[in-house]
């Protein structure tokens, strides 16, 4: 079994006694990918440990990313079948057996705990309202995009061969939460599933850790797959955040324009756009190498200055297919892209 865990101090002991019930007769090993965590959650797996080799810690530092904790976890595993569950126990344990049981027998390659299958509605008594429905668009689109039939791609809790995630360990993304999504449309042929309801409990300790963010990753993964994996979620995230500048800049060179004239307001709102991107990318894009401090200060000139290449690219292209093409729109699109080529290829160099 993996288990990511960030922050799930109070659960550790409370889960693995769940385990234990659940898994009698089997012979399981729980590997813990904590990425240590400042609640201490790693020493509190270690002192479990220290007296039952069935259990062990990996405990990584300077990384955070569930996909990557769960994919780190499952490659150091021996085990012919891996199961990935949550940390705060909001996974029902008890199905484990069953999805064993499945893969055993050969019935399928797969094994997937749902929280939304047709035949037996599986409950989801931790999410809130809001959550919820934005859990089932999440779902829905990635149907969409996958080939497989599952019906929570989105699932973190799964059981499936340890060769096929060796298999495609090297093409899954390492940061986001979608890792079964990702395992799922990156395998070829792809792997028999089985699906299993359940029902998704509430936390008692803790807080989730799924954010704004989190689903930005998530689209940003959906569009790559999209796009055949010819545009990266990383490059497709940053031209989000440049669209979210087109939108700044207008808005602020509109707002100014009144005291400044217009030509000022256009600096003033590209440069409120640019810093938005450049904190935005810092935040989202680039979460995993995110800059603090000088670095922060020294990464923005940097990017300024890129950025203000790019822009001049944007323009030289624009005009110039103006002068083949005279059709305004086409003009601006192409000056559009390069210059967003531009900035995304030299700032993921020169920045981050
Ligand atoms: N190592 C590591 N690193 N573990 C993490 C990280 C991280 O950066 N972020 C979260 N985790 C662990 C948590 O400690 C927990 O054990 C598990 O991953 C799930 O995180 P939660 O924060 O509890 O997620 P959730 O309950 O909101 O999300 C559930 O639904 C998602 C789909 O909507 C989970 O079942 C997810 O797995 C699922 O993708
Ligand atoms: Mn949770």
């Amino acid at each position: 079994m993996i288990i990511p865990t960030f922050k799930e101090a109070p659960n550790v002991a409370p889960l693995l006694a769940k385990l234990e019930a659940a898994l009698q007769g089997v012979v399981w090993q729980a590997i813990f990918v904590d990425d240590n965590s400042p609640d201490g959650t790693a020493a509190v797996v270690k002192a479990i440990a220290a007296t039952d080799p069935r259990v062990i810690c990996l405990h990584r530092i300077g990384r955070r990313g569930l996909a990557g904790a769960v994919i780190e976890g499952a490659m150091a595993s021996a085990a012919p079948f891996v199961a990935v569950i949550d940390g705060d126990m909001q996974h029902d344990e008890t199905v484990l057996p069953r999805m064993l049981k499945a893969l055993q027998a050969d019935r399928a390659d797969l094994a997937v705990g749902s929280r939304y299958t047709e035949e037996a509605e599986g409950r989801v008594a931790g999410l809130s309202a809001r959550r919820e429905s934005g859990s089932r668009f999440a779902t829905w689109l990635g149907q969409r995009v996958l080939r497989l039939d599952l019906s929570d791609p989105m699932s973190g809790f799964f059981m499936i061969r340890r060769e096929l995630v060796e298999k495609a360990a090297p093409r899954l993304a390492t940061d986001g939460f979608k890792v079964l999504f990702d395992l799922a449309s990156v395998l070829d042929p792809p792997p028999r599933v089985v699906e299993f309801a359940y029902e998704f409990r509430s936390r008692e300790h803790g807080e989730s850790k799924l954010d704004g963010r989190v689903v930005a990753h998530y689209l940003s993964l959906l569009g790559s797959k999209l796009s055949r994996d010819v545009l990266s979620p990383r490059a497709l995230l940053f031209g989000l955040v440049g669209l979210s500048g087109v939108a700044v800049n207008v808005a602020v060179a509109y707002a100014v324009r009144g005291m400044t004239g217009p030509d000022t307001a256009q600096l003033i709102g590209a440069v409120v756009a640019m810093t938005s991107n450049y904190l935005i990318n810092n935040a989202v894009t680039y979460r995993d190498k995110r800059k603090r401090g000088f670095g922060l200060l020294a990464g923005y000139l940097r990017f300024g200055l890129l950025c203000s290449i790019g822009f001049a690219a944007n323009v030289a292209v624009a005009s110039l297919v103006f002068q083949v093409i005279p059709e305004p729109w086409v003009g601006v699109v192409a000056g559009a892209g390069v210059g967003a080529a531009w900035n995304y290829v030299t700032t993921s160099l020169a920045v981050w």
